[in-house]
């Protein structure tokens, strides 16, 4: 079966929409159930862009929820850029990435702006952005996107390639596209890739049809008008919206933030909505562990992923024991009490990502089902 077949089946099952969604429902109950909920990382290769992993958690498309970890909202995928690369690609997306540095230092360019980032930072930029990343030439950089299936269930998944990489590589299935002065236009996605039927095209540069909407946005300026009905205070909205994204740093600079002892233990966050950045898609903090610890145990509607940045131990997801180590993705289906312990002697520091769309739908905060047991003696 190939991938774009189940979508065609869908269309000719006959039988009510009442019927279906206890069937799908059923279904995807039993394909949460058996998927690990601790994720090897998947290893970078080479593509048109640079150097880039799979998304850890499963695809970054809707149609590809539930295929590595029992998450829906997110594709996680890993960036790695050793020394002494050549350039990364420049690309453009409604989508406005999280991304975090696990290792090294790097910068990131930004419409014409270029932000500079250690390890543990957070580059949160804004929605329709021309960008590039890049590792310093010296040591380089890890990166994770906390990307997420959120902007293709909106129909808002767009993208657009403005330059390949210096040195892009085509993989199996594709092949470059050169104009007739022997020039790299973009490369070609050979029919059967995926299914499809017939050759796709991915030529650099803007799309005419979406490049006015992009323009608009940038040359908005501020409101200057009188708010004289509730239509106006959207109409204001447009205006406000990019007056803010055009301000905020890029950055969330780790060191900058202070460390706080909660119940749940020693945090630290780098995004959540009192935090001014163009991040909304995720709420995220790091978490350290002391050696021979344990966090608090907890329970929110949301899912959470999380990246182990430093040591091993153990998880307990409604009882059941997962083990992890450094590097590994710790998945936590939605609606489940978990706990984090510490094996070894070292600490553990964790990378913890939450989606933040539950809380504005009233699905949000947090049940604490116990401390952590620092919590007393500091608090
Ligand atoms: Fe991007
Ligand atoms: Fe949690």
């Amino acid at each position: 079966m190939s991938y774009l077949e189940p979508w065609k089946e869908l269309e000719q099952i006959n039988c009510s929409d009442q019927l279906k969604r206890f069937v799908h429902q059923n279904e995807e109950d039993r394909r949460v159930s058996s998927l690990p909920h601790v994720l090897k990382p998947l290893p970078a290769k080479a593509t048109v862009m640079g150097q880039d992993s799979p998304h850890q958690t499963g695809d970054l498309t809707s149609y590809d929820i539930l295929t590595r970890a029992p998450l829906y909202f997110f594709a996680s995928h890993v960036v790695e850029i050793p020394p002494h690369v050549p350039v990364r690609g420049v690309h453009r997306h409604l989508a406005a990435p999280t991304i975090f540095c696990f290792r090294g230092k790097g910068w990131e360019w930004n419409d014409g702006v270029t932000y500079e980032f250690e390890t543990y930072d957070m580059v949160c930029f804004p929605p329709y952005s021309t960008h590039q990343h890049g590792g310093d030439r010296e040591v380089g950089c890890g990166m994770i996107s906390l990307a997420t299936r959120l902007f293709h269930m909106l129909g808002l998944m767009w993208r657009e390639q403005h330059k390949l990489s210096e040195k892009p590589v085509f993989p199996e299935g594709t092949e470059p596209i050169y104009d007739d002065a022997g020039k790299l236009q973009g490369y070609r996605i050979k029919k059967g890739v995926l299914g499809v039927e017939k050759d796709v095209e991915v030529v650099v540069g803007a799309d005419s049809r979406l490049e006015v909407v992009f323009r608009v946005r940038k040359e908005a300026g501020a409101w200057s008008e009188t708010v004289a009905n509730t239509y106006d205070r959207y109409t204001k909205l447009f205006h406000d919206e990019v007056s803010y994204l055009g301000r905020v740093d890029h950055v969330v600079h780790e060191r900058r933030e202070d460390w706080e002892w909660s119940r749940h233990g020693k945090i630290k966050w780098l995004i959540h909505p009192e935090i001014e950045t163009g991040a909304k898609q995720v709420w995220v903090y790091l978490q350290e562990i002391p050696a021979g610890s344990r966090s608090g145990m907890h329970r929110h509607i949301a899912e959470e992923q999380i990246m182990v940045l430093e040591g091993k131990g153990y998880d307990l997801h409604d009882g059941v024991r997962w083990d992890w180590e450094q590097g590994d993705f710790i998945c936590i289906p939605r609606m489940t009490a978990h706990q984090h312990f510490v094996a070894g002697e070292n600490r553990a520091v964790l990378l913890c990502a939450m989606p933040s769309p539950p809380t504005v739908l009233g699905l949000g905060g947090i049940e604490q089902l116990e401390d952590a047991p620092e919590y007393q003696s500091v608090a």
